[in-house]
């Protein structure tokens, strides 16, 4: 239930939590010199001031911040969760304690109240959003196209409440939006493609500074973490399956490596799949490697990776997780109609009995890193959250610029936050001498 304190709405789970939150959000804030650097700036510009800004996020100790820097930048902000396991209530309750920001999340938290949190940041009647997974611009497009029964009842029931103009006005308000992620940046180009997005949006997850590192690096440690937590085995020697060799398939493959497990590839890009192959793990589809594997892990950001009839040919006592964006990669639906259970093996594993064997399932199928641990570290999320910084900036001053289409980060900010993170790890490079530009750019030199 939102409930609204002296001056901030709010709804997160205990307001007592936040001297924890405080601590943890200033242990994070030490490996987020970048986006230091941004919020001393935005102190002193204001370069967000009048606009109101709904974020949903992973509300985490990086996240909050963000969240301090934006409200530094001059912004109004309210933040809801974009997973129902994600969010860490110390942060939540720092928030709107200490800094009065209207968050509402509460990790655990069932559907209709992820719902009624999303409704609450859009009722905050942003100027600009930001989302981890389109949930907020997904929201906003069924309403501008009447499509109310693709609404989920909380937002719809309130959305049915407003009269034409102020649902008009809900709409005509939303400069634009950024998006953190692969599978919101995918929804939002195919939202362009039919012609139908309404604003323009800055897509951080395509920026080099971001997926390069916060999908490689971040969620390949977090995950094995997050498995790790919640299930204390043993990595070495273990037969590990990851399903899919993008950014984030590629980090996990490598750390599950690094950690001694023999890891098994699945992919359906031939180009990946050649990746995988030359750097060293086994490719097969997932029939084949389903026999084979103690651990299966899915990245792919695709429906029903892994199904029933992968789940049948698993060794009993497989276990089976998540890191991708949406709980749709394990095909839990069938399983559900299939096996006997669930029984609560430990927190974030639920024992199934198919075929008179045991497959834990993880998390519910949700993202593990950020429902068992504690999502990508600080160092990394520093810089995706320099580009959502800098983005959302970059948005509110070039808005009348920008088409109604999916745009990146600019090269420039890209490269600018790259100098500045080397230069917060204590690193120097080389730079290009005039003769060596002059080469460069030249065509006439030959052999
Ligand atoms: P990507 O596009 O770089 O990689 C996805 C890979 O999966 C591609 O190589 C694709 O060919 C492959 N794939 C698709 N369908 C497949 C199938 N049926 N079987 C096997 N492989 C298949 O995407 P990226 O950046 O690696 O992201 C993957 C997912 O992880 C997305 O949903 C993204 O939003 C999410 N993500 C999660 C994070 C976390 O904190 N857990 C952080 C960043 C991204």
């Amino acid at each position: 239930m939102t409930v609204a304190t002296k001056k901030t709405a709010h709804d997160v789970k205990d307001l007592s939590l936040a001297d924890e939150g405080r601590r943890r959000v200033e242990w994070a804030e030490r490996s987020m010199p970048v986006l230091r650097l941004i919020r001393e700036r935005f102190a002193k510009e204001r370069p967000l001031k009048g606009h109101r800004l709904s974020a949903c996020l992973h509300v985490t100790t990086e996240t909050a911040n963000l969240v301090l820097t934006l409200k530094a930048g001059g912004a109004d902000v309210a933040l809801c969760a974009s997973n129902p396991l994600s969010t860490q209530d110390e942060a939540a309750a720092y928030l709107v304690r200490d800094h009065g920001i209207a968050v509402f999340a509460i990790k655990g938290e069932d559907h209709a109240t992820y719902y009624e949190h999303i409704r609450a940041a859009l009722a905050h009647r942003p100027d600009v959003t930001m989302d981890d997974g389109a949930d907020l611009v997904g929201s906003l497009h069924m309403i501008a196209l009447k499509r109310l029964d693709d609404l989920a009842p909380p937002v719809r029931k309130w959305v049915e409440s407003l009269s034409k103009d102020e649902r008009a006005a809900l709409l005509k308000g939303v400069l634009g939006s950024t998006e953190e992620t692969t599978t919101g940046v995918i929804r939002l180009k195919a939202m362009a493609k039919d012609g139908v997005l309404q604003f323009p949006v800055i897509a951080v997850n395509d920026s080099d500074t971001k997926h390069l590192f916060d999908n490689r690096y971040g969620t390949g440690q977090s995950t094995v973490d997050g498995v790790v937590r919640a299930t204390n085995i043993l990595l070495a020697g273990s037969t590990a399956v990851v399903a899919g060799y993008g950014w984030c398939g590629r980090g996990v493959a490598s750390r599950l490596r690094g950690a001694g497990s023999k890891v098994i590839v699945t992919e359906v890009d031939p180009v990946k799949a050649i990746e995988a192959t030359m750097d060293g793990f086994e490719v097969m589809p997932m029939a084949d490697a389903a026999p084979r594997g103690d651990l299966f892990i899915t990245l792919t950001g695709d429906v029903n990776v892994v199904r029933v009839e992968h789940m049948r040919r698993m060794k009993d006592g497989a276990i089976v997780a998540n890191s991708g964006h949406f709980n749709v990669e394990i095909d839990l639906e069938s399983l559900k109609k299939a096996a006997k259970g669930p029984r609560e093996a430990r927190p974030f594993v639920d024992e199934w009995m198919l075929d008179g064997k045991r497959v834990f399932i993880l998390a519910e199928g949700r993202l593990i890193n950020l429902a068992a641990a504690e999502g990508h570290p600080a160092s990394v999320m520093d810089m995706s959250f320099a580009n959502q910084a800098l983005g959302a900036e970059y948005l509110v001053k070039h808005v009348k610029e920008l088409s109604k289409d999916v745009h990146r980060v600019p090269a420039e900010i890209d490269k600018e936050i790259a100098r500045l993170k080397l230069a917060g790890m204590g690193l120097a490079i080389d730079t290009l001498t005039a003769e060596q530009r002059r080469y460069l750019a030249s065509w006439d030199l030959g052999t």
